[in-house]
């Protein structure tokens, strides 16, 4: 959702403006732009599509001055053009800056501001000529007196022609993120593009103005308080944020699974207790036994891990569990208790409508706990506890590894509360031991990909398809069905295999096929009759399947075999067929994997 990147200090600036750029290209990849300051001269440079269309226009032009801002764009105000490209100039030329967010009195500032030829379309061309409009020779204060002026959500560097030893930034409801070096800094909206040359990092809180400068960097809050910030230490390297060797990010993030997975419950697993321990939970075992109701508050792909521990908490632990897609928790007036305990689960820990979902279950008394995947993200540093997933930096937009890590943490969650209530140990025990084998098997069956891939092949010119799936299987239906969307652009839709007969089913034909994640479980023999209705409309059906089920060959005109587990623990291995499927169908259709069309990895607006 826009990434914004900065640099000061007495290198060049453009090779870390650049290289910031690609690793932020997640957040958005519509067009993008770049300024440095050469004296006291603006360089600029902008251009329409991805960043290496960006990185052509550089290689032949003279690009130098060692501080500098950058920009992603994923367009919410203006159409993709040139013009609404950051980085966005004052109407006089002097300020220049990067913006994040939405400002959502750009209107009432607009007509503050009177009579300026405006060259774009967009709320942050408003927001460089109010700081403008405030400038009165000291870069802070303007952008202070403009802040207080504003209401909407940024994360924005600005820079002054005639300021060229430091840069402004500042924070609301946009991530911002200051790298510390020696003798130079680096600015970005999320970790990834600082591994490489500090792990040193300053959170910007919101309603946070830094000044940054070549040797010292001093914060404000909006009433121009000065703020002591701490430095904080980042334990992800850049190797991680690498591609080694696979042909994109999202198969190597596939395949990192049973490493990242083993990262995820390293430590937290206690088999002679036949129990887990998530510290982070941070309750006492009274409030635990308290807990009458959870609710798992997330977005996109999250939302389909929080399917499996809705389960697994159901199940295990005995406690109403409702899932809830941020974006419509907030404005339902939902009911809370004081032993409800809400878990806001998110990769990027900066999801705009999982933040507000979750402050909003805050101010009504929920107990709220983050499942994030980025260190020191907005909802890691916003809820009273909670748990790191460890998966690592997932760059590639469709998410893979840290859908696998949520599930993963959330059945610990549902153990622990489980064992400190109904579940017995030898339960327990077999729920320990089930999670344990699981890298192992998840590596069988990415050891078989060449076999999915031919299978992809056969299905990659369908415009249509339904993922069905029961029980455990049916948020892997809903996770498969998402992420083919996402990257093939094929359309498909994900039920209950039950539900089938109450309607989808009129869309069945011959060129409409189903895939059935029907691993041997209590539902599989319910499951089986779902999907004799399918065949008996003509639909072509892939069947992903236990190791051993021959009988569903009957069935199914493809078979994709994983290997057995316990019936909660089945997404944890189901769903990475279903990755693997839509890889290589996309990458059969010759889809841009990494960056699929219209998509951001994070979504920081409403
Ligand atoms: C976007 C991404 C999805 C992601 C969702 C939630 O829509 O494209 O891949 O699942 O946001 O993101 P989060 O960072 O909160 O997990």
């Amino acid at each position: 959702m826009c990434g914004i990147i900065g640099y000061i200090g007495n290198k060049q600036a453009t090779p870390f403006l650049l290289q910031g750029l690609r690793r932020l290209e997640y957040r958005g990849y519509d067009s993008a732009g770049m300024v440095v300051i050469d004296n006291t001269n603006f360089n600029c440079i902008k251009s329409v599509g991805k960043i290496d269309k960006l990185a052509e226009k550089l290689k032949q032009t003279k690009f130098t001055g060692n501080i500098g801002i950058a920009h992603t764009r994923w367009a919410t105000h203006g159409g993709v053009t040139i013009e609404n490209a950051h980085p966005h100039f004052s109407a006089d030329g002097s300020i220049v800056l990067v913006h994040n967010g939405i400002i959502e009195n750009y209107r009432e500032l607009k007509d503050f501001l009177g009579n300026i030829e405006y060259k774009s379309e967009t709320d942050s061309e408003i927001l460089v000529n109010l700081i403008a409009h405030f400038y009165k020779g000291d870069l802070r204060i303007a952008v202070e007196s403009a802040l207080l002026k504003v209401r909407g959500t940024y994360g924005i560097v600005v820079m002054h022609k005639d300021k060229t030893d430091c840069l402004v930034a500042a924070r609301m409801g946009s991530p911002l993120v200051i790298g510390v070096g020696e003798g130079e800094y680096y600015l970005a909206s999320d970790a990834t593009p600082l591994l490489a040359h500090t792990n040193k990092v300053v959170f910007l809180e919101d309603g946070e103005i830094a000044e940054v400068c070549r040797n010292s960097i001093q914060t404000y809050n909006l009433k121009d308080e000065q703020i002591v910030k701490c430095v904080e230490q980042i334990d992800w390297n850049d190797e991680q944020a690498e591609k080694q060797g696979y042909e994109n990010f999202m198969l190597k993030e596939i395949y990192d699974q049973p490493t990242v997975y083993k990262d995820a419950i390293r430590g937290r697993i206690n088999l002679d207790e036949a129990t887990a321990h998530l510290g982070g939970l941070n309750m006492t075992p009274e409030q635990m036994k308290k807990v009458d109701r959870i609710i798992l508050i997330a977005c996109g792909t999250a939302s389909y891990a929080a399917m499996v521990g809705k389960y697994a908490f159901e199940r295990l632990a005995g406690i109403p569990t409702e899932v809830d897609v941020a974006s419509e928790f907030r404005y339902r007036d939902p009911i809370i208790t004081e032993n409800t305990l809400v878990f806001g689960v998110s990769q990027s820990g900066e999801t705009a409508d999982t933040i507000a979902a979750l402050r909003e279950a805050k101010r009504k008394g929920a107990y709220v706990r983050g499942i994030v995947n980025v260190v020191g993200s907005t909802i890691a540093r916003e809820t009273d506890g909670g748990t790191y997933i460890h998966a690592g930096p997932e760059l590639a937009v469709a998410s893979t590894k840290a859908y696998t890590n949520m599930s993963a943490i959330l059945l610990l969650y549902a153990l622990q509360f489980g064992r400190s209530r109904r579940l017995s140990i030898a339960t327990g025990e077999r729920i320990c031991k089930a999670l344990l084998e699981i890298p192992e098997k998840m590596q069988s069956i990415l050891d078989n990909a060449d076999a999915i891939k031919e299978i992809a092949l056969k299905y990659k010119d369908y415009k249509n398809c339904f993922f069905l799936g029961r029980g455990s299987n049916y948020p892997v239906a809903r996770e498969g069905s998402l992420k083919l969307k996402e990257i093939s652009y094929i359309h498909s839709e994900s039920y209950p295999g039950g539900e089938m007969k109450h309607g989808p089913i009129a869309l069945l034909s011959d060129d409409f096929p189903v895939i059935a994640i029907m691993t041997k479980n209590q539902l599989y023999d319910k499951m089986w009759n779902n999907i004799q209705e399918v065949k008996a409309r003509n639909s072509k059906v892939l069947i992903i399947a236990t190791i051993g089920d021959e009988k569903v060959k009957d069935l199914a005109d493809d078979v994709i075999y994983v290997p057995d587990t316990m019936e909660l623990l089945e997404p944890l291995l189901n769903t990475l067929p279903l990755q693997l499927l839509a890889y290589y169908i996309a990458v059969a259709l010759g889809r841009d994997v990494d960056r699929p069309r219209n998509l951001a990895k994070s979504v920081t607006v409403e």
